[in-house]
């Protein structure tokens, strides 16, 4: 485990593209592997998570090749440009999958396995990985006919055993765009069709990505409807990259006086930019520019400057818009004038660690003022961040969140745990220090 120490500096200036995004990449390589004939996806994320799903890919018998990127240009962006030459909808073989800290490879690739008659899997990863719940996808499939067992009837190691499946109508208790996407693979293979409607809607890369290949999904507010499928022509990708990854640069720059930072060719699907309406709310000016369409998603280059945040209340709809942004809405509430709330985010705490108590006691440890509840937290601003130290948990999102922060705070943060940037941003360190070299 590696310590790494941010200490306070600024201003943030400069434009980098952030890396791709890790659902966006996760989807493609699974649905490549469903296709028939080869799928070219440029721009694929070349972190620990959607490295896993390519090694899956290839256990289940898809041929996967890879070219390193020289990260310059839109058409040329940082990460991998990879070839997949799929195994049919349903020629995935037996396999043993590692799916090491992956909850969206974990969630996501049962759905397309349950429906494979006669061949079975086991999925496992890492010590975080089992700790996440599986039943949240084994209740509604196994309604469809699947076969799976879990430890402890809810968590990982999951086997699926192939078995015919029938389409079902579901109502999900929690949004989840990791249920729905699995129920949505599940549903290719159903018999009949197969209609989920969530409570809000959650992020919809899987439905505009299945509706490229060929497949029947039609939407209908908070409802999708697929209908089962003989084959899929997945469409070429240029991946875009991930919001969740530009949000440290965003936040960094609001927070940090003097700064300016330009992201360039991010992803803004409207079920995925929670965190741009609520620093707005916050009063922080996000300008959009160079808007353009990639594979079926918006991109934009987003501009931000440093700005003086006020409280804002966080529920409902809004959360899984920005479900992985919310440690960083508690953050810049550090920085706020009043006391900002964030409900309805129980999901927090099945994340890769339980955000809403690593998130408070590392807000905590760095002179935060923050109150847990059991959906969410309540942080009261205070002028600003003191610093100290804060461990990771093995959570990406908490050690780059320790970095911003230090970089905000008056005495700087150590961050124990920092390698686990890698899951979702490797060069996290490098794409920060060029921000502050202008
Ligand atoms: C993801 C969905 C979200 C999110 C996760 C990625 C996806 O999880 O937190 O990081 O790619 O579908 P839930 O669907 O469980 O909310």
């Amino acid at each position: 485990m590696s310590s790494a120490r941010f200490e306070p500096a600024g201003p943030l200036r400069g434009s980098l593209r952030p890396p791709s995004d890790k659902s966006i990449s996760h989807r493609a390589a699974l649905i490549a592997a469903m296709g028939e004939g080869e799928t070219h996806i440029n721009g694929y994320l070349d972190g620990e998570d959607t490295l896993s799903t390519l090694a899956a890919v290839e256990k289940l018998g898809a041929k996967v090749r890879r070219e390193r990127n020289s990260g310059e240009g839109p058409l040329n962006p940082p990460g991998l440009t990879v070839w997949i030459e799929g195994v049919g909808l349903r020629g995935a073989r037996s396999a043993e999958i590692d799916v090491g800290n992956a909850g969206t490879l974990l969630r996501l690739l049962p759905g397309w396995l349950a429906g494979q008659v006669g061949r079975e899997w086991k999925l496992d990863g890492d010590e975080s990985i089992r700790r996440r719940p599986v039943d949240r996808i084994a209740i509604p499939l196994r309604e469809m006919g699947a076969d799976l067992s879990a430890r402890d009837d809810h968590l990982p190691p999951l086997e699926v055993r192939g078995e015919p499946l029938h389409g079902i109508a579901y109502e999900m208790p929690i949004a989840s765009a990791q249920v729905k996407s699995c129920l949505l693979f599940a549903g290719l293979l159903a018999e009949g069709e197969t209609r989920l409607v969530e409570p809000h809607r959650s992020r919809d890369h899987t439905e505009r990505m299945l509706e490229a290949a060929g497949a029947s999904v039609s939407r209908d507010g908070n409802a999708v409807v697929i209908a089962p499928a003989e084959q899929l022509g997945p469409d070429d990708l240029l991946v875009p990259a991930d919001i969740s990854s530009a949000a440290f640069f965003l936040t960094a720059a609001v927070l940090v006086p003097e700064s300016e930072v330009e992201l360039k060719w991010v992803g803004i699907n409207p079920t995925r930019t929670g965190l741009l309406t609520i620093l707005e709310r916050m009063g922080v000016e996000i300008e959009r520019e160079d808007e353009a369409e990639s594979a079926g998603e918006r991109v934009a280059t987003l501009r931000v400057r440093s700005t003086p945040l006020l409280a804002t209340e966080v529920a409902g709809a809004e959360i899984p818009l920005a479900i992985d942004e919310l440690p960083l809405v508690a953050l810049a509430a550090c920085f706020a004038e009043g006391t900002t709330t964030i409900r309805d985010a129980e999901e927090l705490r099945r994340k890769e660690s339980d955000r809403i108590e690593t998130v408070t006691a590392a807000l905590r440890a760095l002179g935060g003022k923050v109150e847990p509840t059991p959906d969410g937290m309540a942080i009261e601003g205070s002028g600003g961040l003191r610093g100290g130290t804060i461990e990771s948990h093995g959570d990406h999102r908490i050690a780059m969140l320790g970095a911003v922060a230090g970089l905000a705070s008056k005495e700087g943060v150590e961050v124990v745990g920092m390698d686990a940037a890698a899951v979702s941003y490797p060069g996290f360190e490098a794409d920060l220090a060029s921000l502050l070299a202008r």
